[in-house]
């Protein structure tokens, strides 16, 4: 059936009939904040959702996140001291875990996903151990299960892997395990890219590299087929969440993921995703909220189960409005 029999105008006339007809919907059950916990609080005036919390801050601010109805935070850590190892990411008073700590018997609803990774705690803000210039992958997937069941313990729902040595996935299942902690998901960052829109998460983080860049473990944005093989690694290694990272650049790579596995996919729309339309909007160029959630709904329709947003506790707003 083809003009003017089929007129597909009809469904678009009134906001009722296109509400009828939508194929994707945000839900707030399907969001996570990103937090920054540091030893001291920062806000940052024109990327809100970026700026730093003390623990003794965070609780507040977890408080109302809670109560807009926010159901998971996912926890990065500014430690107060960095070292050539990362010590402090493991360390079982280090700043995550004690936020940890605090929030746990707080929020016993609030889902808390810890952040596995070494480059906030490094002094050379690479994500791995030096071997001289080189990141030295084996090395590294002690550190990072010897992380992980450190928040696991301190109270972590999840734990996030966004590191992307070879084998962490299964490194840290095998920790998990023998700790007794076997129950714990691992969120992995599948397909994580070297991507240019880190920037202002690095700054609010204090983690880009002291020397050279992330290319010789993230992923090239050029290629999909290899991100397919990182999810099915990952999965056979034990994780329960894929990810893929960035969101926007990528969303025929969460497309063919989603088409290839069955596992819940999650997409992180990156800091600076987040960036580009606070600054536009902030120029009068565009407007943020609408496309924010163009955005987010684009993300979701590409086939995210679970979205990782700057823009969750706004979207908390926007969804009730
Ligand atoms: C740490 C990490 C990064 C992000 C999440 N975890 C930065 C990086 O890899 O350099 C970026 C998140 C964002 O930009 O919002 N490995």
């Amino acid at each position: 059936m083809t003009f003017p029999a089929t007129r597909l105008r009809r469904l678009r006339r009134t906001g009722a009939l296109r509400s009828l007809v939508r194929e994707t919907r945000l839900d707030l059950a399907d969001f996570v904040l990103p937090l920054f916990v540091a030893p001291a609080s920062v806000p940052n005036e024109s990327l809100p959702a970026l700026g730093r919390f003390s623990v003794e801050d965070l609780v507040p601010e977890v408080d109302e996140l809670a109560h807009r109805g926010v159901s998971a935070v996912l926890l990065f850590g500014i430690p107060e001291t960095k070292d050539e190892e990362g010590s402090g990411a493991w360390d079982d008073d280090g700043i995550v875990q004690r936020a940890l700590r605090e929030l746990r018997p707080r929020y016993p609803e609030l889902l808390l996903v810890a952040d596995v990774c070494l480059c906030e705690y490094t002094s050379h803000g690479h994500c791995g151990v030096l071997d001289g210039d080189e990141i030295a992958n084996d090395e590294t997937l002690e550190l990072l299960a010897r992380t992980a069941v450190s928040q696991a313990e301190a109270g972590a729902d999840a734990v996030a892997p966004s590191d992307m040595m070879d084998g962490r996935v299964g490194a840290i299942r095998a920790a998990l395990d023998d700790a007794d902690l076997g129950s714990t998901p691992i969120m992995a960052y599948s397909a994580k890219y070297a991507s240019a829109f880190y920037g202002p998460f690095r700054e609010a983080a204090d983690s880009a590299p002291a020397f050279g860049d992330r290319h010789g473990y993230q992923m090239d944005p050029a290629n999909v087929r290899e991100a397919l093989r990182e999810c099915a690694l990952d999965l056979a290694e034990g994780a329960d969440v894929l990810m893929v990272k960035p969101a926007l650049p990528n969303l025929d790579v969460i497309r063919a993921v989603r088409d290839r596995f069955d596992a819940p996919l999650a997409a992180y729309n990156v800091s600076g995703e987040y960036a580009m339309i606070k600054a536009a909007a902030a120029r009068g160029w565009l407007d943020e909220r609408t496309a924010a959630l163009e955005s987010l709904t684009a993300i979701k329709r590409a086939g995210a189960d679970v979205v990782i947003s700057y823009w969750t506790k706004e979207l908390a707003a926007w969804l009730v409005a």
